[in-house]
């Protein structure tokens, strides 16, 4: 009798086991299933195309681990941000940073364009307390539409291109769109290497020497290297006089030229967190390896008292919350988050 119960148990359990493990299974290939319908569905949204199969297969692999890790993300612990499935959702990271990021730092800057500019903010005492010239007011405001800069990595054009948009439409009150073609294909300076990285004081040197950018439609965006057009660049539309630098890792000192106009800044842009940012406040994870090229065009806090700065993206407007990302300011570290405090200027009129 023992012995009959015994194996009755052992039969039941036995059977207990392979129904876990024919449902396990048959849900592994009802989310596999789900999963290839979504990149599908992906794919037909974004006009997606791969060359073949193998092609696909892999994407597919790619887009479910980006999938499972923003799920993951978005159900973990909540860290005041959210990240979604957009349109970079097929490629890695490492994949993403190659083609988007290209601002060059360190050593190449230190020996090429550093060199001490006076900073005519540092006296400033007194800065709106909220302060948006980006979201909601792109069109009485400072800030032209976000763009998109596409597979080439001149991030370093568009931060310089929007923060002298922004000064020119303050000075002259007409908002034009300028041209960062004009930068890519005619700023061919050692440190400036169109697609594959420049600087941005760099850039703001191009300009000067230049006497000035053409509009964005005059000179529009192709996402390439190209010969200089220089009838184009000989039309200019707006001039600098120059350029200044933030003093380096203060949030207070940025605080001041933000207050007064849009200002091209360096971060840090490098995780999956950033790459598929969807709104909320930004808290990381990011280091200071700057790599990336973007524009501060305001600042604020939410309900909570947690303070941001309003960031303006060059990833079109389908990244982030409509193509900016609010990044936490004030933070401990004196660089700012992901270094944003360290390598901060704008072009002087
Ligand atoms: C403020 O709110 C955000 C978003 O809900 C949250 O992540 C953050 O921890 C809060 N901060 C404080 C100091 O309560
Ligand atoms: C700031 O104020 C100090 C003291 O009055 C003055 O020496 C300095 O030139 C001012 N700086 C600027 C940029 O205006």
């Amino acid at each position: 009798m023992a012995s009959t119960n015994h194996f009755q148990c052992m039969f039941l359990a036995l059977l207990f086991v392979l129904g876990v493990f024919s449902s396990q299974a048959s849900s592994r290939l009802f989310n596999e299933q789900t999963m290839l319908e979504r990149h599908e569905q992906w794919m037909a949204h974004h006009g997606r195309v791969y060359k073949d199969v193998k092609e696909k297969d892999i994407r597919f692999q790619i887009f479910k681990e980006n999938v499972e890790r923003i799920n993951a993300f978005n159900e973990g612990v909540d860290r005041g941000y959210k990240l979604s499935v957009n349109q970079f959702a097929d490629q890695t990271n490492e994949e993403f940073r190659a083609s988007r990021n290209g601002y060059k730092r360190q050593s190449i800057e230190v020996m090429s364009v550093s060199k001490p500019t006076t900073f005519r903010y540092a006296n400033v005492t007194v800065v709106p307390k909220v302060l948006n010239r980006g979201i909601g007011y792109l069109k009485k405001g400072a800030v032209t539409p976000v763009k998109d800069q596409g597979q080439c990595g001149c991030c370093w054009a568009f931060s310089a291109v929007a923060s002298m948009e922004g000064i020119n439409q303050l000075k002259t009150g007409k908002l034009v769109s300028l041209s960062e073609q004009e930068i890519v294909d005619c700023d061919v300076k050692a440190v400036d290497q169109g697609c594959y990285g420049g600087l941005i004081d760099s850039a703001f040197q191009f300009i000067k020497q230049n006497k000035g950018l053409t509009t964005e439609a005059n000179y529009p965006y192709v996402g390439q290297d190209g010969t200089c057009n220089s009838k184009k660049a000989a039309t200019p539309a707006a001039k600098i006089t120059g350029y200044e630098d933030v003093p380096s890792n203060k949030e207070k000192a940025l605080l001041q030229a933000v207050a007064n106009h849009p200002v091209s800044v360096a971060i840090e842009a490098s995780g999956y967190n950033f790459q598929f940012y969807s709104s909320g406040i930004f808290t990381g994870t990011c280091g200071t390896n700057l790599d990336h090229g973007v524009t501060a065009v305001g600042y604020g806090a939410i309900a909570n008292g947690t303070k941001y700065w309003l960031i303006k993206n060059s990833w079109g407007s389908g990244w982030g919350e409509n193509g900016y990302i609010r990044m936490k300011k004030d933070i401990a570290a004196k660089e700012g988050l992901c270094g944003i405090a360290m390598k901060a200027s704008y072009p002087i009129v």
